[in-house]
């Protein structure tokens, strides 16, 4: 058995920002209008008005402060309500690979590898912008990679379930490489005219670079172990599909097309669930609390991260040992942990012990133990 190793990491973060407050006023303009427009059934009974946003909200309830996106004038528009993301050619670049190559090119620098050394891409994602051919094919063509590629979806946990499948691979000697790469372009399915979630996400794309541990030229990560599961539930979901048009009404605007939660029950189920994951895998791999020097986790609200990182440490984490990038991103999918860990881990001195983990729809949870090696 070989053992595989983070060698390098990149993000692609999108240049334009939409802070709460830019946000909250176009909802706010979409919701008068919708109320002008339909008042006469608001008055009727036969429609609820929809209410104000406010950036006092979001902030208290997730500790998102701004979001980067890909596109904000659609966002923006009260009229729109969605991205406007420009229709490419067959011939060109898709809009997932685009914003894959970025985060994968600096993955690969900084491990000092070149593209055709790479066995594997693996494109990670909780949605894909077509069913076929793969993007991690087309990413694998954009880059000049060797071997195969696949896409995998487990929404949030995407990231994390791709590391393990790469991990395996290297491990069992069938590849000496792999990319993990995580492209979300979250602002096109969430829906922007509800105000329960329309703070919710963002977009990036992040990468990771898996090696043999052996074939490492530089400081890296070994992969000590890794540790996934699911469980089935509702509460998290989004109905978009390729059966869409065989049924009646789908065609339409419908809002169980788009991201759709019941926020309060993923708080209270996925929290025991992602404590009791992160201890079992701590366990198995006989590592205590106080060797963990660092969490990097799933960022998708301030409240919950605090609580698991208290479960985790048996205290109140200290500022840096559980970095958060939620409140300049939001919430990124399967991107958020990598974000976190790729913008605070170089830091960490040899031996030290880290846990990546991601949670979300399926409910799935994925968890990673590194050590720092020089
Ligand atoms: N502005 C102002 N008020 C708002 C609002 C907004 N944008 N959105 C909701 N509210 C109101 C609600 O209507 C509700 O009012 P009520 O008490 O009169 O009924 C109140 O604020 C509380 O809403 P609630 O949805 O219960 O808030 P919350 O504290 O649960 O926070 C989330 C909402 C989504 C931030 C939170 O539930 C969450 O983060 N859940 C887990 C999310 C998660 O991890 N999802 C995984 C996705 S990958």
């Amino acid at each position: 058995m070989h053992q595989a190793a983070i060698t390098g990491h990149g993000v692609f973060t999108p240049s334009e920002i939409i802070t709460n407050d830019e946000l909250v006023v176009a909802f706010n303009a979409y919701a008068d209008r919708w109320n002008a427009e339909h008042a006469d059934d608001i008055a009727a009974g036969r429609a609820e008005a929809k209410e104000h946003s406010s950036s006092e909200f979001i902030f208290a309830a997730s500790g998102i402060e701004q979001r980067y996106v890909l596109d904000k004038t659609g966002l923006l528009d009260p009229g729109v309500m969605h991205p406007w993301l420009r229709e490419r050619a067959d011939e060109e670049p898709g809009q997932m690979a685009e914003m894959a190559l970025e985060a994968c090119t600096a993955a690969l620098a900084m491990a000092d590898v070149d593209a055709s050394e790479v066995d594997a891409v693996l494109c990670a994602a909780s949605n894909h912008e077509r069913a076929y051919p793969a993007i991690a094919v087309e990413i694998q063509r954009l880059l000049g990679t060797g071997g195969f590629g696949f896409d995998m979806n487990v929404a949030c946990s995407s990231a994390t379930f791709g590391i393990q499948a790469a991990t395996d691979m290297i491990r069992s000697g069938s590849i000496r490489r792999a990319l993990v790469v995580n492209p979300e372009i979250c602002s096109a399915h969430l829906e922007w005219r509800d105000r329960d979630c329309h703070f919710i996400f963002g977009d990036v794309a992040t990468a990771v670079l898996i090696e043999r541990a052996d074939l490492a030229k530089g400081p890296h990560f070994l992969i000590r172990s890794t540790r996934c599961a699911t469980q089935f539930s509702d509460n998290i979901r989004n109905n978009n599909g390729f059966l869409r048009r065989t049924r009646k009404g789908h065609m339409e605007d419908r809002r169980d097309m788009q991201f759709m939660q019941n926020g309060r029950k993923v708080f209270k189920e996925v929290l025991p669930l992602v404590s009791k994951h992160i201890a079992g895998h701590m366990a198995e791999d006989g590592v205590k609390a106080a060797d963990l020097k660092r969490l990097w986790l799933h960022q998708a609200n301030k409240t919950m991260n605090d609580y698991i990182g208290k479960k985790v440490l048996g205290r109140d984490p200290e500022p840096g040992e559980q970095p958060n990038i939620l409140q300049d991103y939001a919430n990124t999918s399967s991107a958020g942990s990598i974000i976190a860990f790729s913008k605070y881990s170089e830091d960490m001195a040899p031996g030290d012990l880290g846990l990546i983990c991601s949670f979300g729809a399926g409910y799935s949870v994925g968890s990673v133990i590194v050590e720092r090696m020089s």
